[in-house]
């Protein structure tokens, strides 16, 4: 340790941005890059989740968030199925990452902070605001556009666009 740090020598600030990505929008991604100039590691961690039925498999999103954040070499994908907090411990993770895009995200950010800050002390839930250019940005209205084969180019990386029209069934 030095004068100008609290860290012991080689210790890394390891963060975890959680969601259930499905798929991945621009939105994510911008917190994606700002979040990994922040910390050493950055872990996109997909929730797999059973209770829920999303679009694309846990493989399919994790596939897509791999693509899409391979020119940032300190992010790494995984997933986790249950307890986020219990998570963080087995990856040595310090700090949650989430987006915040308007008033109606507080409510059930702080909800969720809190009951992890409940769950373990040590972990600390960190906001970054989310470019207001995709304020209005959700992977559900991602999938609605690209279900009625509205554009959605400015939304989401071009991978992402292709994995949508393969789901929709659409050739172009
Ligand atoms: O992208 P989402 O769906 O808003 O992400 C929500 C997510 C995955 C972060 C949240 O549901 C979660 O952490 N679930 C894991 C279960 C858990 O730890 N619950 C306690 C905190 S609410």
């Amino acid at each position: 340790m030095n004068a100008k740090s609290s860290r012991a020598e080689g210790e890394h600030r390891i963060a975890v941005y959680p969601g259930s990505f499905d798929p991945v929008t621009f939105g994510h991604l911008d917190i994606i890059r700002r979040a990994a100039k922040q910390f050493d590691r950055l872990i996109v961690a997909v929730l797999n989740n059973t209770s829920k039925s999303p679009l694309f498999t846990v493989e399919e999103r994790k596939g897509l968030l791999l693509e899409v954040t391979k020119d940032l070499p300190n992010v790494e994908i995984g997933s986790f199925r249950d307890l986020l907090v219990r998570y963080m411990r087995s990856q040595q993770a310090q700090v949650i990452v989430r987006g915040i895009r308007s008033v109606t995200d507080f409510e059930y950010e702080l909800q969720m902070a809190s009951t992890n800050r409940q769950l373990d002390e040590g972990i600390e839930t960190i906001f970054m605001m989310t470019n207001p250019k995709y304020s209005y940005l959700s992977s559900s209205i991602v999938k609605e556009i690209a279900k009625f084969d509205g554009a959605v180019q400015d939304l989401v990386p071009p991978s992402v666009e292709a994995a949508l029209r393969g789901k929709f069934g659409r050739s172009e």
